[in-house]
């Protein structure tokens, strides 16, 4: 058994026994193999290291009651890494290749995938690279593609509790830039708005719309919902935001399991009264709720600062019972490892 404090596990890198990994050269990838090394060798010249020739997911594997372990939407983090790689000139990777690699790493790792109740998870961390020689901005002659996993607590400091958010005079992604991909380039440029806000003491920054910084975009780590007065679920509808799985679930689950009005749409600063309650969601945030918004000198309060409002409780409550097996989910969102 390995001795690990579950309960008390934030979101930070833990050394795990296996990873996958495979190579892409002259057309094709290599037959993936599971590794005890953590480190990569590659060339000086990749163009990851040069010119962010990069992208990668999140996913998690959850301890259900009864021992086994379940994925959650993971054919949905295969096709959005395809999307990122298509954008950024890199060789896709078969469905059938990304959810075989992520089930051989879960199993490999099994005993760290935190057992059920403790509210930890086991994160993946799927990654494709550019590398090989290379000097000119053009794509990688070889690619790297590897998942690797660990067992994570929160990622914002007391999960479901309540925290306030800053919104950045920075943008993370330009509109017709990047932002939809999970490109590493957009969390290079996340780095010193983060700092700056993590400084202030707030959990994360909070995005514009780059072309007119009037309209709320995502969070540095995750998208933003809002629930209005009259029982909407609404989130920004944007080409520059990371399209979250999660976030999609959740206008899911608003709409076909609580009978409310889900809508992808603008959300403009100067109506967020509208809002009873607002949170953070992606799978690392899960859901996390926001208290406050500190927008320049205002600071606007949505449910309470100390209080989750009911609404964004029901929603967690529903998708995190699908992922750990306790809730039925909608067909084909959960897989059995
Ligand atoms: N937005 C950003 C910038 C993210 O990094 C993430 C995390 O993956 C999300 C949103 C949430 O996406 P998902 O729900 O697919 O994890
Ligand atoms: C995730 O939620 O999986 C993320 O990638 C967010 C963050 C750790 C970058």
């Amino acid at each position: 058994m390995v001795n690990i404090k579950w309960e008390e596990l934030g979101f930070n890198y833990i050394k795990t026994p296996f990873r996958y990994i495979s190579h892409w050269k002259d057309g094709q990838w290599e037959e993936g193999t599971l590794t005890e090394d953590n480190t990569i060798t590659i060339s000086e010249g990749s163009t990851s290291l040069h010119y962010g020739q990069e992208c990668f997911e999140g996913l998690k594997a959850y301890r259900r009651k009864d021992g086994k372990i379940n994925l959650f939407r993971p054919d949905e983090n295969s096709k959005r890494l395809n999307k990122s790689a298509e954008r950024l000139q890199m060789p896709e990777i078969p469905e059938e290749m990304f959810i075989d690699a992520v089930k051989q790493v879960v199993r490999a790792n099994q005993e760290y995938v935190p057992p059920y109740g403790t509210g930890a998870t086991l994160y993946l961390r799927p990654y494709l690279i550019g590398v090989g020689d290379n000097i000119g901005v053009t794509p990688a002659p070889e690619y790297l593609f590897s998942v690797f996993c660990m067992p994570v607590g929160p990622y914002f400091k007391g999960g479901m509790t309540p925290s306030n958010f800053v919104v950045s005079e920075y943008d993370r992604a330009a509109p017709f830039g990047t932002g939809a991909a999970k490109a590493g380039g957009n969390y290079a440029a996340s780095l010193l708005p983060g700092q700056i806000a993590h400084e202030r003491n707030f959990s994360d920054c909070i995005y514009l719309d780059p072309a007119t910084h009037t309209k709320i975009e995502e969070v540095g780590s995750a998208n933003f919902f809002g629930i209005t007065h009259d029982n909407q679920f609404i989130t920004p509808k944007s080409p520059s935001i990371l399209p979250s799985i999660t976030k999609y679930s959740l206008l899911y689950l608003a709409k076909e399991r609580f009978g409310m009005e889900a809508i992808e749409g603008d959300v403009y600063l100067k109506e967020l009264d509208k809002f009873a309650e607002a949170g953070a969601c992606g799978t690392a945030a899960v859901i996390t709720p926001i208290a406050g918004m500190q927008i320049g000198e205002d600071f606007h309060v949505f449910y309470s600062e100390t209080e989750t409002g009911p609404v964004t409780k029901k929603l967690y409550d529903e998708l995190v019972g699908i992922q750990f097996g306790d809730v039925k989910g909608p067909e084909g969102w959960v897989f059995e490892v």
